[in-house]
């Protein structure tokens, strides 16, 4: 089958350079030009019929999204670097191929990770909404104060491309890095000094948890009530991974009673709700899930996802394959 014929559909606005690969290279590029999110209904209704999809974060593409597609699916290629969206065993079930954008936002995120560590223990987002306010009327010794950076305890939770890059910007503050993973690292242990340590311990011992795991069925809510007792009272959580592994309702409890200092939140459990509560509080600083969003990086990300659609659609194998298995059958 020529390029030509292959059907594709694009579920929101990329940024240019990803649909001018799409448009170099085929005929039927169909665009959501609307920037909204599509409803269940929209997704379901112009995925039919296509060869490839390329999808967002924010769309659920199930077996029965595939299934409305219909057998020639060929292709998702997912515009992030998380796939919890897209069901991969449904996927692979029936031979379509699923990639993703790992590598090119790796600073980006891993630098606003820290962007929201500094808004938090600094409370720059308080102090700015109280400055605005025109209630700044003079230097005071006891005003805002906040958390020491430099010096402090680092703890990465998962220590994956994000999680070691998160690491590696803290020698500049010397601080001391402690990590938990399921593997070991040891070029994270020989260049930042960091030491791998139980989770359980690193929760007890750092003065910042960063978070950089996927969401998986093992570290759904593996911050709930439990995980932030056993963090210090003056330790901040800094979240930009996905946000089901915090059960948010606990993190709500925790900043509340005073159980940690704060927190940096850039992803909800259930976006694009959040709780009413944490909302509220002034020692959480909250983001619309804007990790990556530089022009350089969601650039390369729309580049990534365009080029891996259509390297399937030519047959060939995608750089970012994350089901080789449907190749190799
Ligand atoms: C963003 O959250 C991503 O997974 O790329």
């Amino acid at each position: 089958m020529s390029l030509d014929q292959f059907k594709v559909y694009v579920t929101r606005v990329i940024p240019q350079p990803g649909l001018d690969i799409l448009n170099a290279n085929l005929k039927h590029v169909k665009l959501n030009t609307a920037d909204n999110i599509l409803s269940r209904e929209e997704l379901l209704e112009n995925i039919k019929g296509l060869d490839g999809l390329l999808s967002l974060l924010t769309e659920r593409i199930d077996g029965e999204a595939m299934d409305a597609a219909g057998p020639q699916l060929k292709v998702v290629a997912n515009h992030a670097v998380g796939f919890d969206n897209i069901d991969l065993p449904a996927a692979t079930e029936r031979g379509i191929m699923v990639t993703n954008t790992p590598g090119v936002l790796t600073d980006a995120t891993s630098d606003f990770a820290w962007a929201l560590l500094f808004a938090t223990a600094r409370r720059i987002a308080d102090a700015d909404k109280f400055t605005r306010a025109l209630k700044y009327d003079g230097w005071g010794p006891m005003m805002y104060m906040g958390g020491d950076i430099t010096g402090r305890t680092l703890g990465i939770v998962g220590a994956g491309r994000i999680g070691v890059a998160m690491a590696a910007k803290s020698v500049g503050f010397k601080m001391r890095v402690l990590y938990s993973d399921e593997f070991r690292n040891e070029k994270l242990e020989q260049e930042v000094g960091a030491r791998k340590v139980a989770f359980e311990e690193l929760l007890n011992e750092s003065d910042f948890v960063s978070v950089h795991v996927p969401l998986l069925k093992s570290t759904h809510h593996l911050f709930n009530d439990d995980s932030f007792r056993m963090m210090k009272k003056t330790a901040y959580l800094i979240n930009t991974s996905r946000g089901p592994v915090v059960d948010e309702a606990a993190l709500v409890r925790a900043l509340q009673t005073g159980e940690i200092a704060g927190a940096g939140i850039d992803v909800y459990e259930d976006e694009p709700k959040i709780h009413p509560e944490l909302i509220k509080l002034d020692n959480a600083v909250l983001a619309p899930h804007i990790a990556s969003a530089t022009i350089e990086t969601r650039g390369k990300m729309a580049t990534m996802a365009a080029s891996n659609l259509v390297a399937a659609l030519k047959g060939e194998r995608p750089d970012n394959l994350l089901n080789p298995e449907v190749l190799d059958d």
